[in-house]
């Protein structure tokens, strides 16, 4: 099979690349990504010599370089190259609309043309908007996004919705929530904490620390959408969740305890607008149907994660220096 994989260089992408190589020797994978802030070919070091694995850099909304691409032959593609992050949602929304929308458009009419057999949208629990202290979000809520990411990705979901109603193309969208482990960007919360803390750098937390995520190690995240390509009913929704949901001040706790670092670097910020409260995933669809659970207990998956940011110092303090945006305008001339 051979499996076009859209930002293979960020985080949850450049995982699952590292495990569909590990655990489909037959496959061969093309990533195409384009190297924005977040895409990092430091993350698949480790594959990049692999004779399964090629690398394209390539933007999604690219038409004619994604035609190219899978005009050359393609099985399957599976799309997680988006713009990800809510707080850069909220200064400039417009390339969030460029790369999850139309990007994923460009995608789903490419492989609608060549008659590709499988699309899989990674999308996020986000698109349902914000829950009260009870239930969860199943298949069949609503979609209430609230910041412009959750909006895009939303609008990205109905697109292969509507994909699959009009053309019969053989989409499916997962649906996870919040992903930790190794090679998260250290914006987000848990590896900015982490690396933080690492640095005796204060913690900024947003509001009152009390916002509620549903944490899931990214592996098992992996392992899901793994299932999905290979097992998924087309046109179907599948929800993807750890079940460990957690205070943002219960989490910054965790980590400053088992990293014996003091509460004194917490600080209480200016809480991110429209931020919402919490989110719980329902994934009983995807254990009924697919057979799939999650592996790692929190408390396992955060201690590994936290060991592999201590131990992995040359991964993110270029980062943080700037020294690897200098590096990647160097390399392949400005975004
Ligand atoms: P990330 O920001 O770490 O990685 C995104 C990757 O996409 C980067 O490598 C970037 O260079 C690439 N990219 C961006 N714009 C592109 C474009 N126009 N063309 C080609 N490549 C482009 O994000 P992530 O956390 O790995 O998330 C991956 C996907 O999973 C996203 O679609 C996100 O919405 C979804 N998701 C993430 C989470 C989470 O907790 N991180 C949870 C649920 C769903
Ligand atoms: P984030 O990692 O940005 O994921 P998302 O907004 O997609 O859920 O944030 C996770 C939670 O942590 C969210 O409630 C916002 C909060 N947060 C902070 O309190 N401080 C921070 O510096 C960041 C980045 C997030």
């Amino acid at each position: 099979m051979k499996i076009l994989v859209t930002g293979g260089a960020g985080f949850i992408g450049s995982n699952f690349i590292r495990y569909l190589l590990n655990h489909h020797p037959a496959h061969t994978i093309i990533n195409i990504d384009k190297l924005t802030y977040a895409g990092n070919l430091d993350n698949l070091k480790d594959v990049e010599g692999n004779h399964r694995y090629f690398f394209v850099r390539g933007d999604i909304a690219d038409s004619e370089c994604v035609t190219k691409i899978i005009d050359d032959g393609v099985d399957a593609i599976v799309n997680f190259a988006a713009e990800s992050h809510v707080d850069r949602s909220i200064e400039d929304a417009g390339i969030f609309l460029k790369t999850n929308v139309l990007g994923t458009q460009v995608l789903l009419e490419a492989g609608r043309r060549k008659g590709i057999k499988r699309f899989i949208q990674v999308s996020t629990d986000e698109v349902y908007g914000s829950l009260g202290p009870e239930g969860s979000f199943t298949e069949d809520s609503p979609l209430k996004p609230n910041s412009p990411y959750a909006a895009s990705k939303t609008a990205a979901d109905l697109l292969v919705r509507a994909y699959y109603k009009t053309f019969g193309f053989p989409g499916i969208i997962t649906r996870c929530s919040n992903n930790y482990g190794p090679y998260q960007f250290p914006e987000k919360l848990i590896p900015l904490f982490i690396t933080n803390a690492l640095a005796q750098e204060p913690l900024p937390l947003y509001g009152d620390g009390l916002n509620i995520r549903d944490w899931i190690q990214v592996e098992d995240h992996c392992r899901a959408i793994d299932l999905i390509l290979h097992q998924g009913a087309i046109g179907e929704i599948y929800n993807i969740g750890g079940g460990a949901e957690k205070t943002n001040l219960e989490l910054t706790r965790i980590i400053l305890k088992k990293l014996n670092r003091p509460e004194t670097l917490i600080r209480y910020v200016k809480d991110r607008p429209g931020h919402d409260r919490r989110y719980a995933i329902d994934p009983g669809k995807l254990k009924r149907e697919l057979g799939w659970k999650p592996l790692y207990t929190f408390e396992r998956g955060i201690e590994e994660t936290i060991r592999w940011y201590g131990e992995n110092r040359w991964w993110w303090e270029k980062i943080k220096s700037g020294e690897y945006r200098e590096y990647y305008q160097r390399m392949y001339g400005k975004r």
